[in-house]
């Protein structure tokens, strides 16, 4: 059977750094509490004009460029967002025209903060069932014209950006290992969209995260034949740094065996787990042969988790 892997990476972020001292400024909150309760101390928010379909499309030419592949081999455009550029066209579509990718098709998905799992195991099935060859799947979300930047429960903790893999056919030894995928609508209320802000019940959230990552991640381990001890390196969702310890712990593993962006970019929802690997490749820390395990949640609720061997 045809093994499905990535096989480049890129990302974009906004283009604005706002600090936790610029919100200290405008809202009743404190740098102290911030960082202490979540870990960020600044996040990067798009300017006006710059939609997610432009940072999607700039993440895709890095991904395209480091996978080594031309635009016109692409068979399929997978976008995960839940804040488009409008409801249609999709985002998929749009950088499907923007990029010349004249052979794929495309479609967004709605998964929230797990969009990107859910979006490499939908690319996953159609490589290794020999459908397609080459897919592209971004996370993406301007979640800034979404957030009421004076609720302080909400606007300290979302940045925006985007995350770009391009997945094909690797060796047998390479690629995904094993995937979780899950809902429960019952807690859809805990966040969603009302009117035209995010509305979350953070305590609620944050129960169920703790719960989840840990469970999840713990799963893919062992329907990939693994135990803890095998894991090179653990990519959470990067939503709080308490919620990420907490999964870190499950693991057994030690601090810098986790990327950790979340201080720099806070949650950038369906982009933060792709932008998180980009940054720990560049650092080095992910390596050839690396067995990752990615681990997401969100709205919905959703989760997803993802172990796979790094590498071609
Ligand atoms: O990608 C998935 C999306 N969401 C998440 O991952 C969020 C998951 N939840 C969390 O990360 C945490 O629950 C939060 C960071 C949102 C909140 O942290 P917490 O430790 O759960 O705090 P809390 O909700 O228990 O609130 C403690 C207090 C409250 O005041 P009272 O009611 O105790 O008087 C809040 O009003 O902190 C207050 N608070 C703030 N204070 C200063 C909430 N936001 C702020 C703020 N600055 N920015």
């Amino acid at each position: 059977m045809t093994k499905a892997g990535i096989l480049g990476m890129g990302r974009s972020l906004g283009d604005q750094v706002v600090t936790n001292l610029d919100f200290e400024q405008r809202l009743d909150t404190t740098d102290e509490w911030i960082r202490t309760r979540t870990g960020i101390e600044e996040r990067r928010i798009a300017s006006e004009q710059i939609d997610s379909s432009h940072m999607a499309f700039e993440a895709a030419k890095e991904a395209l460029q480091q996978a080594d592949t031309s635009p016109e081999e692409l068979d399929l455009i997978i976008v995960a967002t839940v804040t488009p550029d409008m409801a249609f066209p999709s985002v998929s579509a749009i950088i499907q025209e923007q990029l010349g990718a004249s052979n794929a098709a495309a479609m967004d998905i709605s998964a929230a903060c797990a969009g990107f799992i859910y979006g490499i195991v939908t690319a996953q099935q159609f490589i290794e069932n020999g459908a397609y060859k080459k897919i592209l799947v971004v996370g993406v979300e301007k979640l800034s014209k979404i957030t009421d930047m004076n609720d302080r429960n909400t606007a300290v903790l979302f940045g925006d950006g985007a995350g770009a893999a391009v997945l094909g056919p690797v060796s047998d030894d390479k690629g995904i290992l094993a995937f979780e995928l899950g809902a429960d609508g019952t807690g859809g209320m805990h966040i969603h969209l009302q009117d035209e802000f995010l509305y979350m019940n953070g305590r609620e959230v944050f129960k169920f995260a703790v719960r989840q990552m840990g469970e999840s991640a713990l799963g893919v381990i062992e329907k990939a034949g693994l135990t803890k001890e095998d894991v090179d390196f653990l990519v959470p969702h990067q939503a709080n740094i308490r919620i990420m310890e907490a999964s870190r712990e499950r693991l057994d593993l030690p601090p810098e065996k986790m990327a950790t962006t979340v201080k720099k970019y806070g949650n950038t929802s369906a982009s933060s787990i792709p932008v998180a690997m980009v940054e720990e490749l560049n650092n080095g820390k992910i390596k050839d042969g690396d067995v990752l395990v990615l681990v997401g949640f969100g709205a919905g609720l959703v989760w997803g988790a993802v172990a796979l061997r790094w590498g071609r």
